[in-house]
């Protein structure tokens, strides 16, 4: 039976509101059972609409900043193609490929629209992508995900933005090494997806003081906190989602905190035992409903 009301674990949890990230780092979630602490993920709390309202400020700044940090890393300096996203008259504009149309990838689909760069996004879903149709119009091309449309539009991008999300599972590698060779040399790779274990096989975490790495003539930019680089607008953002949740932990404590559905939903671990089914499943391990 999992105690819900011991106070060291609440206050923990307000001490320090976090991103666990568990499906994609065995070593943290072995560390976290071992201390007994109670883990509410910010990625996986989740709205009565299915939305991670905890995640989407992030996922809206990574995927605007992705295009930012892609277009600089195009540059020659970098490794880059050497090539301007928007082009100019009489020249081709740069081709973005964006793969997974959720938060991420769609704010990443506005500032790279917004660049004049040609913008392919990528998809699973087929009400995703009738959504990102009417969002964007013929500003976009859209693409149902599979290895034949990924590995046709990795030919031609300059740019590829990684985006997908599998709540609380490690992200599917939807591109593979052998798939680097095709690119063309001094394309650039965003792995936004990098926090989640990353969606390009090649990927490994990387840091703002040294972001990017080149594999086969491929240039890799794999920041997992993406947001940091912008820390007082993403401070901003997160702070005016989790407010309210805080508060609710704050003033009934987290056994009847956890009676409320979303933050129930954020729990991934307590007392020991892995309370987050996509996680234990990431590491084969057993999970406890209740
Ligand atoms: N690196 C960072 O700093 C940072 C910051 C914020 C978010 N993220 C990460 O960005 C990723 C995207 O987050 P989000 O909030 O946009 O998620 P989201 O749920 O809004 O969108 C994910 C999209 O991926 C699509 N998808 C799933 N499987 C796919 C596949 N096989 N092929 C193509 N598309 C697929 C889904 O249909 C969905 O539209 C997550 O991994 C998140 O953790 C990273």
């Amino acid at each position: 039976m999992i105690n819900l009301s011991s106070p060291k674990i609440w206050y923990h949890e307000l001490r320090n509101g976090l991103y666990l990230h568990l499906a994609a780092d065995e070593k943290l979630t072995k560390a976290l059972l071992d201390s007994r602490i109670t883990g509410i993920a910010y990625e996986t709390v989740t709205g009565p609409d299915n939305s991670l309202p905890l995640l989407a400020p992030m996922s809206q700044i990574a995927g605007r900043l992705a295009v930012q940090e892609g277009a600089k890393y195009l540059e020659k300096t970098f490794g880059g193609r050497g090539i301007l996203l928007g082009g100019v008259p009489g020249i081709r504009k740069g081709k973005v490929l964006i793969i997974g149309g959720g938060i991420a990838g769609t704010n990443a689909c506005r500032i790279a629209i917004g660049m004049g760069a040609d913008v392919t996004i990528i998809d699973v879903s087929a009400k995703r992508l009738a959504e990102l149709e009417n969002i964007f119009g013929n500003t976009v091309k859209t693409l149902y995900s599979n290895s034949y449309n990924i590995a046709e539009a990795l030919q031609e991008a300059d740019l590829v933005i990684g985006a997908v999300l599998i709540p609380g599972a490690a992200a599917p590698k939807l591109v593979r090494r052998n798939d680097l060779k095709k690119m063309k040399p001094g394309a650039v790779l965003v792995d936004i997806a990098i926090d989640q274990g990353g969606c390009f096989e090649t990927s490994k975490p990387t840091y703002h003081s040294d972001p990017i790495f080149i594999i086969d003539g491929i240039v890799h930019y794999c920041v997992a906190n993406m947001p940091g680089a912008v820390s007082l607008s993403s401070t901003l953002a997160l702070t005016s989602v989790t407010n309210r949740y805080g508060l609710i932990i704050a003033d009934e404590g987290i056994s009847r905190a956890l009676l409320h559905p979303e933050i129930r939903s954020g729990l991934n671990c307590m007392d020991g035992k892995l309370m987050n089914q996509a996680v234990a499943k990431a590491h084969n391990m057993d999970y406890f409903k209740e």
